[in-house]
């Protein structure tokens, strides 16, 4: 069987990290901010990312980032974006995998998602007993305790409205909020969110020589390229966000450099941050460049044309005898 190079290549680089060691799935833990601390005993909440189900990330490693998470026993898995890569090939697999969560999964779509079908991978999900936030949020119950969560839609594409997604909060139950995009933390602490968990960028994939700084935050002009910004202390206007390197890759799995590894991180929310040892501190926030209107207008279109030619395809099969 001829093997596509793209995928030639996927399976080459995996079997390599794979022999290397360097194919394992980091696990970080952190605190939450302390805006949750006397609030709440702590819970447990498991953040996956980047999932990119399909030809370019092994399907060991998804199995691996399930054990992973379900060994450390999380209250909530929360999965912000890009489950898939480009098609709809692989949503059977994307079904079972999530399935195989031990605790209750909600998440938000990335690009990849609304480039793939954002109605079928929601849909994808939903058959695993997922919940999928678009521009909404829902107040979970973990061990008698209540936490909103607020799931802004995919701000690559131009889906992303906060205001939707942060509309009847309460004030009384506290609040955590997932968004691929992380710069969308911004807007959501101005409404009292204290922590948003992230994606997209990947940790950069290649973070040697703070590769990934120059790529997603100079070149992209991400503001948050991995890891932990903002700030966890006390009461303050600012809150903090996460960007998780992920799990999956969308075009080669190539991942050098500590930052950059797959990833699954851990939040203890509740627990105080120095309560134990972390990875990394707050970061500061890099230059960052908003997108220009024209920009998600263009990419927003994206999206449609790729909707209309699945159409297109879907009418073709139909109308064949
Ligand atoms: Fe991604």
């Amino acid at each position: 069987m001829l093997i596509p190079p793209l995928e030639w290549s996927a399976r080459w680089l995996s079997s390599r990290q794979a022999a290397s060691g360097k194919g394992r799935i980091l696990l970080r833990r952190f605190a939450g901010p302390e805006a949750y601390v006397d609030r709440m005993s702590p819970l447990r909440i498991a953040h996956v990312t980047d999932m990119h189900v399909g030809r370019v990330t092994p399907h060991s490693v998804q199995r691996e980032a399930v054990a992973l998470t379900n060994a450390q026993h999380p209250d909530l898995v929360v999965i912000t974006g890009d489950f898939v890569c480009h098609s709809q090939l692989y949503l059977d697999q994307l079904t079972e995998i999530i399935r195989s969560f031990h605790a209750p999964v909600i998440g938000v779509l990335g690009n990849h998602d609304y480039w793939a079908g954002a109605d079928e991978v929601r849909l994808a999900l939903e058959r695993s007993g997922a919940l999928v936030l678009r521009n909404q949020h829902t107040t979970v119950t973990m061990r008698h305790q209540r936490l909103q969560i607020v799931g802004v839609d995919d701000a690559y594409t131009g889906h992303a409205r906060r205001e939707e997604a942060v509309k009847g909060l309460r004030k009384d139950i506290p609040v955590l909020a997932l968004s691929h995009i992380a710069e969308e933390a911004d807007g959501l602490w101005r409404h009292g969110v204290p922590l948003v968990l992230s994606g997209h960028t990947h940790g950069g994939q290649v973070t040697l020589a703070r590769l990934h700084e120059i790529v997603a935050g100079k070149i992209a002009g991400h503001k948050y390229v991995h890891g932990l910004y903002g700030c966890r202390a006390g009461r303050q206007a600012e809150g903090a966000v996460y960007v998780g390197a992920g799990i999956g890759a969308a075009v080669i799995p190539l991942r050098l450099g500590e930052r950059g590894k797959r990833e699954i991180t851990v939040f203890e929310l509740g627990a105080r941050p120095g309560a134990f040892e972390e990875h990394h501190s707050e970061q500061p926030a890099l230059r960052g460049r908003k997108p220009t209107r024209e920009t998600i207008a263009k990419r927003n279109a994206q999206v449609a044309r790729k909707r209309a030619r699945r159409a297109r395809r879907r009418t073709i099969e139909l109308e064949l005898p």
